[in-house]
C-alpha cells in the first residue's frame, strides 16, 4: 500500500489536473462522482495527519483558474463553494454542526435545487446590467458579458416590472446558468448533421455556449438561469431571511426556481432531498442534488465560513448517473433474424446502483455519430432506470493513433458469412439461414415466454444443447429425451425429467403461439394472433399469398411481405415438416371457421379511447406496424407525447426528449414485453 504522504502528493497532483480539465478547459475526463471521490480520499487523509496537510492543498481552492481566452474579473465578494452530503447521515451530521454552531437554537432551512450548470456572477449599477463573470478560481473570473446579455430572462434594466424605489445602487445576484435536455437533444441532433462532436451532457453543452467568441452563437443555444444569492447589494431594501432575499429578486425580474421551500427542521430537510432524488427527472433540466441552506442571515453571520466554503449551506449530492469507464471493445451480437447489433464491452463500472460491463450501440449509424472506439475512455450514463448507455468518448484521453471502428464484414459466428446492410436500413444482417449464432437465437426465442414458453429452458441450456450438437433448431428439441438431457452439465435425472416434461408440454400450445415462436421478422405475437384467428391453421397461413395475408386485420403489408419471404426458404419449409412430425398444434381450421362463422372477426378493441406514443425501434415491429397494432385495436398513436398520452411504448434508441416528457406527465413508459401486453389485454403495466 501507498503511503500516506505519496497518496495525498498523488491526489492533489490529479485534483489540480482534473480541476483544470473541468474549469478552464471544459472538457472533464472524470465525472462529477469522481472527481467528488478525489477530494474526499484526499479530505480524509488530511483530517488523518494534519501534519501532511499544506497551504497547497486543493481543497482550500474552489475552481480552476480562469480562462486566459477570456479577460479576467475580479469578484468583489470571493464566489464561495459548497461542502457536500453524500448520504442522509452526512446531511444529519451536518444539521447537527450547525445547530451547536447557534448554541442549540435550532434553525429554519431552505432547500433549493442544486442545478448541474455553469456558475455566473451579474453586476447591475443603477438597475443597469454592466458584467458577467464565471467563478474561474472563486476569486478571479472570467468575462463573459455579451455572452450571458445573450440569455432570455435576464433583465438588461432592473425593475422595469416592479417598484422602482427598491433598484440598488449596486447589485451582484449570483446562479446557475444551464441548457434544457430538449435544447441539449437538439444541440447534438444538429452536430451530429453537420458532423460536429456532441457534447457529452448538458452541463458541458452550457459550459461550451458559454465560452464562445461570438456571442450570437451563444445566444443560439437558448441557455437560461436561474438566481439563487446575492454576492453583494447596496442600496437595496433590508432583509432578514434568504428566501425575502430569493423574493425580492422575483420581484426585480430574475428567474428565481420556484421549487424553493422553507423547511422548519432536519428532518424536513431529509424528506425534501429524498423526495427530489426520486423526482430529479421529473424536471426539463438537469439537477445533481439539492443545496440546503439556513434561511436566517443573521444565523448565517454567525455561522460563518471555512476557507473553502459556508458553514451555513451544504449540498446534498444525489448518487451519480454517469462514470467513465474503459472501452475495451466493441462487438456484434446475432439476434434471431440474422441482425447485426454493435456492443459495447466495458471495464466493469458501478452506476446508479448495479454494475454495467456491456452497452448496446444500436447500429452502425449510432457507433459512427457518437465516434467511439475500442481503447476510448467513455462515460456510461444510467438515467432512472433506463437501461445504461455509452454517451461518448472522453476525447482528452483518445490514445494516439485510434481510428473509427469500422462494422465487421463477417458474421462472428464459425461460419463468417458476410454481414449485409440494406440501402436505407439502419441494420446489418448476416443473411445465411445455417448461421449457429442466429440458429442459437431462433431457439432461445422459441422457448421464450412470449413464445412457447417452455419452462426451465434457458438461454445456458440452450446453448449447451446446440455445442454438444443435440439439437440444430427448435424441431429438434421435441426429440430430446431425459438421457440427452442429464448429460448436460448441471443436469441430474429428475431436473432432466422435468425439462423434458416441459418441452412436451409446448407441443399443445395455441397456434398464435406456435406462429410468433417460428420467429418470421416482424411477426409479433398480436399480428400472430390475428392471422391465427383469420385462417386458423399454419397450413393456411403458409398457403396464403400477400395480398391475402396484408388483408386481414392487425397485418400490414411489411408483415405480409415478411411471412412470403420466410416461406420462399427450404430451410423453414423444413422445419415446418418437422414440427408436424413431432406432433405440434398446428391449429384446427375447421373446427376454427365453425366456431368464427367463417368470417374475420377483427381484433378486440381493447385499446379504444387510449393514446399511446410510439419511440425507438421495437423488436418484431416497424414503426407503421407498431402504429397498425394500436389502431386496428381502437387505440391512436400521435407522435409526440403530451398530457393525453396513456402510455408511451420504448424500444431501442428511444426519442430523449419524448422520455423526459413522459417522465415529467407521469405517463407510464412501457417496453416491448409490456408492449405485447397492452396488445393483447388492454392493460398497462409499465413504470
Ligand atoms: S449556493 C455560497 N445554490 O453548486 C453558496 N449553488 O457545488 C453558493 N449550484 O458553486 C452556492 N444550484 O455553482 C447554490 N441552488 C443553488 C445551486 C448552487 C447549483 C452550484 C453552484 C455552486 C455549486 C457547489
Amino acid at each position: 500500500m501507498m503511503e500516506p504522504a505519496d497518496r495525498i502528493a498523488e491526489l492533489r497532483e490529479l485534483i489540480a489536473h482534473h480541476n483544470r480539465r473541468y474549469h478552464e478547459l471544459d472538457d472533464p475526463e472524470i465525472t462529477d462522482g469522481e472527481f467528488d471521490l478525489l477530494l474526499r480520499e484526499l479530505l480524509r487523509l488530511e483530517k488523518e495527519h494534519p501534519d501532511l496537510a499544506g497551504p497547497e492543498s486543493p481543497l482550500t481552492a474552489v475552481g480552476g483558474a480562469p480562462n486566459v481566452t477570456f479577460s479576467p474579473v475580479v469578484h468583489s465578494v470571493r464566489m464561495a463553494s459548497l461542502d457536500n452530503a453524500m448520504d442522509v447521515d452526512e446531511l444529519r451530521a451536518w444539521g447537527d454542526r450547525v445547530l451547536r454552531g447557534l448554541d442549540g437554537t435550532s434553525p429554519e432551512f431552505v432547500g433549493e435545487l442544486k442545478i448541474d450548470g455553469v456558475a455566473i456572477s451579474i453586476r447591475y449599477e443603477n438597475g443597469r446590467y454592466v458584467r458577467a463573470a464565471t467563478r474561474g478560481d472563486g476569486t478571479v473570473g472570467e468575462d463573459v458579458t455579451a455572452n450571458v446579455a445573450t440569455i432570455a430572462g435576464i433583465p438588461h434594466n432592473l425593475g422595469v416590472k416592479g417598484p422602482t424605489s427598491h433598484i440598488p445602487e449596486l447589485l451582484e445576484v449570483r446562479g446557475e446558468v444551464y441548457l434544457p435536455v430538449a435544447t441539449f437533444d437538439e444541440l447534438n441532433e444538429d452536430a451530429t448533421r453537420s458532423g460536429e462532436h456532441r457534447f457529452v451532457n448538458p452541463r458541458n453543452a452550457a459550459a461550451g455556449s458559454l465560452r464562445q467568441k461570438d456571442a450570437a452563437v451563444t445566444a443560439r443555444r437558448r441557455l437560461q438561469m436561474w438566481v439563487y444569492q446575492i454576492g453583494e447589494i447596496k442600496g437595496g431594501p433590508s432583509m432578514t431571511s434568504h428566501h425575502q432575499t430569493l423574493e425580492y429578486l422575483a420581484t426585480l425580474g430574475f428567474p428565481v426556481n420556484p421549487e424553493v421551500r422553507v423547511l422548519g427542521g432536519i428532518d424536513a430537510v431529509i424528506d425534501h432531498c429524498e423526495r427530489w432524488q426520486q423526482h430529479r427527472h421529473d424536471l426539463g433540466y438537469e439537477i445533481d442534488g439539492v443545496v440546503v441552506k439556513v434561511n436566517d442571515l443573521a444565523q448565517r453571520e454567525a455561522l460563518g465560513s471555512t476557507s473553502r466554503a459556508p458553514r451555513w449551506a451544504i449540498a446534498f449530492k444525489f448518487p451519480p448517473e454517469e462514470r467513465t469507464t474503459l472501452l475495451h471493445d466493441i462487438q456484434v451480437s446475432i439476434g434471431r433474424t440474422g441482425r447485426a447489433t454493435p456492443f459495447a464491452v466495458l471495464e466493469p463500472v458501478f452506476v446508479s446502483g448495479s454494475t454495467v460491463a456491456m452497452a448496446t450501440l444500436h447500429n452502425q449509424d449510432q457507433v459512427r455519430i457518437k465516434d467511439v472506439r475500442p481503447g476510448d475512455t467513455v462515460v456510461v450514463r444510467k438515467a432512472g432506470d433506463v437501461i445504461p448507455e455509452v454517451v461518448g468518448p472522453v476525447l482528452a484521453l483518445r490514445p494516439e493513433g485510434s481510428l473509427p471502428w469500422a462494422f465487421p464484414a463477417r458474421c462472428p459466428c464459425p461460419i463468417g458469412s458476410t454481414l449485409q446492410r440494406v440501402e436505407g436500413e439502419a441494420d446489418t444482417r448476416c443473411v445465411e439461414p445455417s448461421c449457429p449464432f442466429q440458429r442459437d437465437q431462433q431457439v432461445i426465442y422459441w422457448a421464450s415466454r412470449q413464445a412457447m414458453d417452455i419452462d426451465g429452458l434457458g438461454e445456458r441450456t440452450i446453448r449447451a444443447l446446440t455445442a454438444a450438437s443435440m439439437i440444430a433448431d427448435p424441431a429438434d428439441l421435441y426429440s430430446l429425451t431425459v438421457d440427452h438431457v442429464e448429460q448436460l452439465e448441471g443436469f441430474a435425472r429428475p431436473s432432466a425429467e422435468k425439462l423434458i416434461a416441459a418441452i412436451d408440454a409446448s407441443r399443445r400450445r395455441p397456434l398464435p403461439r406456435l406462429l410468433t415462436a417460428l420467429g418470421i421478422k416482424h411477426l409479433g405475437p398480436a399480428a400472430a394472433a390475428a392471422l391465427a384467428q383469420r385462417w386458423g391453421s399454419l397450413d393456411e397461413v403458409i398457403a396464403a399469398d400477400a395480398d391475402e395475408l396484408s388483408a386481414a386485420d392487425g397485418v400490414g403489408p411489411v408483415i405480409a411481405g415478411s411471412i412470403r419471404a420466410w416461406c420462399e426458404s427450404p430451410t423453414n419449409l423444413e422445419l415446418v415438416h418437422k414440427l408436424r412430425a413431432a406432433g405440434l398444434n398446428f391449429g384446427d381450421a375447421e373446427r376454427d371457421r365453425q366456431r368464427d362463422g367463417d368470417a374475420s372477426p377483427g381484433l378486440p378493441q381493447v385499446l379504444t379511447g387510449k393514446t399511446v406514443v410510439v419511440s425507438g425501434s421495437l423488436a418484431g415491429y416497424t414503426r407503421e406496424g407498431a402504429i397498425e397494432a394500436i389502431a386496428s385495436r381502437g387505440g391512436k398513436s400521435p407522435g409526440s407525447v403530451s398530457a393525453k398520452t396513456d402510455a408511451l411504448v420504448i424500444g431501442d434508441s428511444p426519442g430523449a426528449s419524448k422520455v423526459t416528457k413522459a417522465e415529467q406527465l407521469g405517463v407510464p413508459i412501457l417496453d416491448a414485453a409490456q408492449f405485447e401486453i397492452l396488445l393483447e389485454t388492454g392493460q398497462i403495466t409499465g413504470r
